[in-house]
C-alpha cells in the first residue's frame, strides 16, 4: 500500500502545482492546503482517492460551526474526502488492507507536562489571534483549541484500541504526535506545544503516523516493544519566502 503525502501547501499564497505520484494508491493531504479552500480544485479528477485532514489554516477567519460542513461539502465537490474522527479502510494494489484513522488532533498544550500548560497556552495567543476564527461567535482561543484537542485525543485512543483485521494501522493528523516532530529551526520552547502533542502512548499503537503543521520534513521511527518500530512522516512544503520546503518532495510516497 503506497500513500502519497502532501501538507502545508499554503496555496493561499504559494505557487505550487500538485502532481499525482504514479505508484500511489491514495493521496493524503495532511492540512493547511489552502486557507481560501480554492486550491482544493487542484485535486479534482485525481486518479486515486484523495483524503483530507483539515489544518488550522482551513479555519482562518471562519466560524467553526459553519466551516466544518462547508469544508466537507467544498472538498466533496471536487471528489476529496474530508476525514475528522473517522476510520476508513483502504486496499492497495498489492491487496493489503490498511485502516486509516484521521483527525486534525489540534494542540492540548501538554507537550511539556501539565505544569507547563499555562505557559504553552499563553505562547499560543499570538497564533490564535492570527487565526481569527470563532466558535459559537466567541474567539477560537487556546482554551477552545485545548478542549477540541482533548476530544480528538480521546477519540483516537478509543479508535486505536478497537480490534481489527487489517494489515496495518495508519494515523493521519495535522498536528505532530511527538516532540521529535518539532521544527529544529526553533528549538524547544513553550510555543512548540502549539505544534506537537505528547502522543507517545498513542504513537506506539500505530504502524505509521502522517502529519503536517510543522514547516519542515520528518521521517523517523519510534521503537516499541515486541513490534516493528512506528514510522512518523511529515512532508510539509511550507512557505518558500521563509526558506521552507527543504526536503519536501512533491511526489513523496510512503509504503505501509
Ligand atoms: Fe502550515
Ligand atoms: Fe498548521
Amino acid at each position: 500500500m503506497r500513500l502519497q503525502l502532501l501538507s502545508d501547501l499554503h496555496l493561499e499564497t504559494e505557487a505550487f502545482d500538485p502532481q499525482p505520484a504514479l505508484q500511489a494508491d491514495a493521496l493524503v493531504l495532511a492540512g493547511d492546503i489552502d486557507s481560501t479552500w480554492g486550491g482544493l480544485d487542484r485535486f479534482a479528477h485525481w486518479p486515486v482517492p484523495v483524503l483530507l485532514v483539515a489544518g488550522n489554516h482551513e479555519f482562518d477567519g471562519r466560524e467553526w460551526n459553519d466551516a466544518w460542513p462547508a469544508l466537507r461539502a467544498r472538498a466533496a465537490g471536487v471528489g476529496i474526502r474530508l476525514l475528522e474522527r473517522e476510520v476508513i479502510e483502504l486496499r492497495g494494489r498489492d491487496g493489503r488492507r490498511i485502516r486509516l484513522l484521521a483527525t486534525t488532533r489540534w494542540a492540548d498544550f501538554d507537550l511539556f507536562g501539565a505544569d507547563q500548560r499555562e505557559r504553552a497556552m499563553r505562547s499560543a495567543g499570538y497564533f490564535m489571534r492570527l487565526m481569527q476564527a470563532t466558535r459559537d461567535g466567541q474567539p477560537f482561543d487556546a482554551t477552545a483549541m485545548r478542549a477540541e484537542a482533548l476530544q480528538c485525543r480521546a477519540w483516537l485512543a478509543n479508535a486505536l484500541a478497537q480490534p481489527h483485521d487489517c494489515a496495518a494501522t495508519v494515523v493521519v493528523t495535522h498536528f505532530g504526535p511527538s516532540v521529535a516532530s518539532a521544527d529544529p529551526r526553533f528549538g524547544l520552547q513553550p510555543s512548540t506545544a502549539s505544534f506537537c502533542n505528547d502522543d507517545q502512548a498513542l504513537l506506539t499503537r500505530a504502524d505509521l503516523w502522517l502529519h503536517g503543521h510543522v514547516h519542515c520534513c520528518h521521517d523517523y521511527t519510534v521503537a516499541r516493544p515486541g513490534a516493528l518500530p512506528v514510522r512518523v512522516v511529515c512532508n510539509a512544503r511550507g512557505l518558500l519566502n521563509k526558506a521552507e520546503g527543504g526536503g519536501f518532495d512533491p511526489l513523496r510516497v510512503v509504503d505501509v
